[in-house]
């Protein structure tokens, strides 16, 4: 049995992986190669390394047979895994909701399957322990930060969070880093889809903004998503320059 103060995993590998096509027609995009691991292998031990071993992992209906293959229990990681299917890519936020009955309450980490990175989670799983009651998201410095959801940072606080402007109020990324507490369920019930009809994790986020209780920290190493040809290149490129830290 979980005690309450400890935080839960949740990886979120659904989607269809559109924009990898061909080479998602047979496989899902979290299951391609970075390095010499498949691409879910590293959110899974980037949560263990900061000791996190209770993970759920959600994915969609097509290949979930497959991550079960590959990745059974979880013992070969050093971590429990749970799985739940997401039926229709409807959304990051969407494929949180599936977690509440995992996350039973408890704070949780929640990363985007396609996200590589070099930074530990440690000191931020501490940030947000300390910051009891706030969620907490990591932000990351980018060239191209139309791609991404960016942050409006004011001093210390982050004021909103746009979800791929067209014209970008700062270079700040939000990355898929997420740790929410228990109540985070609550907010999505009230979300509405958005307009390309998803429930967006940065509606999520400005939904804490406005109440005050989003924190954040920014990643010293490099961060890149994995969605795009481009972008999965440039993760195999960044983690044979230097291995990420777990
Ligand atoms: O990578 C960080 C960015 O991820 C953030 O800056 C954005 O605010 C956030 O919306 C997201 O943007 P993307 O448009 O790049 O997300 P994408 O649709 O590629 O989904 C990212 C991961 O989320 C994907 O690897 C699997 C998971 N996912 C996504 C959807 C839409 C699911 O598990 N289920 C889903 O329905």
């Amino acid at each position: 049995m979980i005690k309450s103060s400890e935080c839960v995993g949740i990886i979120l590998a659904g989607g269809t992986g559109s924009r990898l096509h061909p080479c998602t027609k047979v496989t899902n995009k979290h299951l391609l190669p970075i390095g010499d691991m498949p691409m879910i292998f590293y959110p899974i031990k980037k949560l263990v390394g900061a000791g996190i071993t209770d993970i759920l992992i959600v994915t969609g209906t097509e290949h979930m047979g497959d991550f079960i293959s590959l990745l059974g229990s979880g013992k070969d990681f050093g971590c429990s895994l749970t799985y739940r299917v997401q039926d229709e890519a409807g959304g990051i936020a969407q494929a949180l909701a599936l977690a509440e009955r995992f996350a039973n309450g408890q704070p949780m980490c929640v990363i985007l399957g396609d996200n590589i990175f070099e930074d530990s989670i440690s000191n931020t799983i501490a940030a947000f322990k300390n910051e009891s009651g706030n969620a907490h998201i990591i932000l990351k410095e980018v060239p191209d930060p139309e791609r991404f959801g960016v942050a409006i940072v004011n001093g210390n606080r982050i004021t909103k969070v746009i979800e791929k402007p067209t014209e970008p109020p700062s270079n700040f990324a939000v990355t898929g880093i997420y740790c929410y507490p228990g109540d985070v369920f609550n907010i999505i019930k009230a979300l509405k889809p958005s307009a390309r009809n998803e429930l967006e994790i940065t509606d999520v986020n400005n939904a804490y903004i406005e109440v005050g209780r989003l924190g954040y920290s920014k990643f010293k190493g490099y961060w890149s998503d994995a969605g795009t040809f481009p972008s999965l290149a440039k993760a195999n490129e960044l983690v044979r320059e230097a291995a990420p830290k777990f």
